[in-house]
């Protein structure tokens, strides 16, 4: 199939969370499979394009509603040697030092910014000549793209491309002034409860959800749980309607990127039957995060956007009372609220040699983060999928998790009598779940050695490579082109060879 991806972000080349990683991997694996795929993506200015990429030398016009505005594509091949990527470059939109701003008095910006690169998802196919039977979005940013599909391009040359929308985090929904379906071309009788309006706005993904052929979200459990008010974030009502299309696809990692075996950014690689490594990780790990170079004491460790999402103010408030009465360490990797961050950096220095917190944005960091760690801690209250758990096992390092989402999809429980399990698993979020499980694990690490080896082999041997996912998607890109288009997608057949000799008669009659 020809297949379109459109994004915000997209590894390696910007990342603010998991979104960016399942752009930079699932796309590999679906080129794997044979199918032709593009991505489009924005070309920020923080971005720096390396002399792999190259512009392409027309101006690319975007068909806005009262405008005709432009652009200038980069354009690069990936290393699989066949996905291309494209960024698009515009000083007005794209010129902006992070992602996503989150900043109430740009809000609006933010909007026309997406809305744009949603029409230009559009208009790419147009400029490049290059019809694609699925054009697959993610999150709100991108919600537009199958508006624009089932409205202004009924009756074009994508008037069968299908949409696959897939709802990465349900908490931002992209909601702006009405004001965004002028400037975006898009008809005005679309701003009704069952369209694109909620309390008086426009909600990009509540639009997205209606106008997608089927809509995925990234595990099973999420799938469920978003029909629920609990976690629907007042849109369960719109995602129980389109139940039978929604549909639930667990996250892969990049398996060659995130692997002990190869990675280049740890001191020495390990595997579970050579474990060596993770020690020499871990001194490493604990050295640069000025920490007691220790290698008996467990080291608990975190890694995450700091977001209330994530439940760490309540891990933040069980750290002292954890530090007080356990022999542990904590380092924690981090970026986001001003609150959390500060509540963060002020635990530093008081626990000198056993806490620390780096607040920032580290790729290296992280690395040597899920090497060198004994537990990572996830206390969500809500995870849509969740990646850090899946690195986290794949590096040895043993998830301690609110049973949520994705995470309930991806751990399995420790069983105390059999060493089963991959991590740790509890139910309510509150400073003494977090404790008990965290003691848990640290009865596990000094009284139960046998089991820790154990559950690490265990969780070492999962596999969350994007074949399983990759197989899934391709079935729904079908689903969504038969819904779209009535009948089932059938691979272009080459000609049948014919002879000369009937090749001659059927010219010459
Ligand atoms: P979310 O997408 O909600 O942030 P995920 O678990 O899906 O959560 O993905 C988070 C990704 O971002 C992981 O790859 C994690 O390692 C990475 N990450 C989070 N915070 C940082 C940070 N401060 N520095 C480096 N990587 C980070
Ligand atoms: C979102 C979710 C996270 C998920 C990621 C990639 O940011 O918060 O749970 O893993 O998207 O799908």
């Amino acid at each position: 199939m020809k297949i379109l991806m459109v994004a915000p972000e997209m590894v390696p080349f910007s990342k603010v969370g998991g979104l960016a990683d399942v752009v930079g991997a699932l796309p590999i694996a679906l080129s794997k499979m044979g199918h032709d795929v593009k991505v489009i993506c924005p070309r920020y200015s923080f971005m720096k394009l390396d002399s792999k990429w190259s512009p392409m030398e027309k101006v690319f016009q975007i068909y806005l509603g009262r405008e005709v505005q432009f652009g200038r594509l980069w354009q690069r091949t990936l290393d699989d040697g066949k996905t291309e990527v494209y960024a698009l470059e515009n000083d007005t939109h794209f010129d902006i030092p992070t992602v996503y701003t989150h900043d109430y008095a740009l809000h609006e910006q933010e909007g026309y910014r997406f809305a744009f690169l949603s029409r230009a998802a559009i208009d790419f196919c147009f400029f490049l000549d290059w019809i694609p039977d699925i054009i697959h979005c993610h999150d709100w940013t991108t919600g537009l793209v199958s508006v624009h599909l089932s409205t202004r391009e009924s009756e074009t040359a994508l008037a069968k491309t299908a949409s696959v929308f897939t709802i990465h985090n349900l908490q931002f929904q992209g909601v702006f002034s009405s004001d965004l379906l002028a400037f975006s071309g898009l008809p005005m009788n679309l701003f009704k409860a069952d369209g694109l309006e909620s309390y008086g706005r426009v909600n990009s993904m509540k639009g997205a959800i209606y106008h997608s052929q089927k809509v995925t979200t990234v595990s099973e459990n999420y799938a469920r749980e978003i029909q629920t008010p609990e976690f629907g974030f007042g849109l369960q009502a719109t995602l129980k309607y389109k139940a039978s299309d929604l549909i639930g696809v667990v996250n892969g990692i990049d398996i060659d990127m995130w692997d002990p075996q190869t990675d280049k950014k740890i001191p020495q690689a390990y595997s579970s039957t050579q474990m060596a490594g993770k020690a020499i990780a871990k001194a490493e790990f604990q050295a640069k995060m000025g920490l007691e170079v220790d290698p008996e004491i467990p080291l608990f460790t975190v890694i995450s956007r700091l977001f209330h999402q994530k439940g760490l103010d309540v891990l933040m408030h069980a750290v002292p009372k954890i530090l007080d009465n356990m022999e542990v360490q904590f380092a924690v990797i981090g970026t986001g609220e001003p609150e959390l961050e500060r509540g963060f950096a002020d635990l530093n220095g008081k626990y000198p040699g056993r806490f620390s917190a780096f607040i920032g944005y580290h790729d290296e960091l992280a690395h040597l983060l899920y090497a060198g760690g004994d537990f990572i801690v996830i206390p969500s209250r809500f995870e849509p999928c969740g990646l850090s758990q899946m690195y986290g096992m794949r590096y040895g390092n043993l998830p301690i998790a609110r049973a949520t989402g994705g995470l309930v999809d991806t751990i399995d429980q420790y069983n105390e009598s059999t060493a089963e399990g991959t991590g740790f698993l509890f139910d309510h979020l509150n400073v003494d779940a977090i404790y008990y499980t965290i003691g848990w694990a640290c009865s596990t690490y000094y009284d139960r050695k046998d089991h820790l080896v154990q559950l690490q082999k265990n969780a070492m041997a999962r596999d969350f490579s994007w074949d399983k996912s990759g197989i899934r998607y391709e079935a729904i890109y079908h689903w969504a082109y038969e819904a779209k288009n009535g009948y089932v997608y059938e691979q272009p057949k080459p000609a049948a060879p014919v002879s000369t000799k009937a090749a001659l008669k059927k010219v010459r009659g």
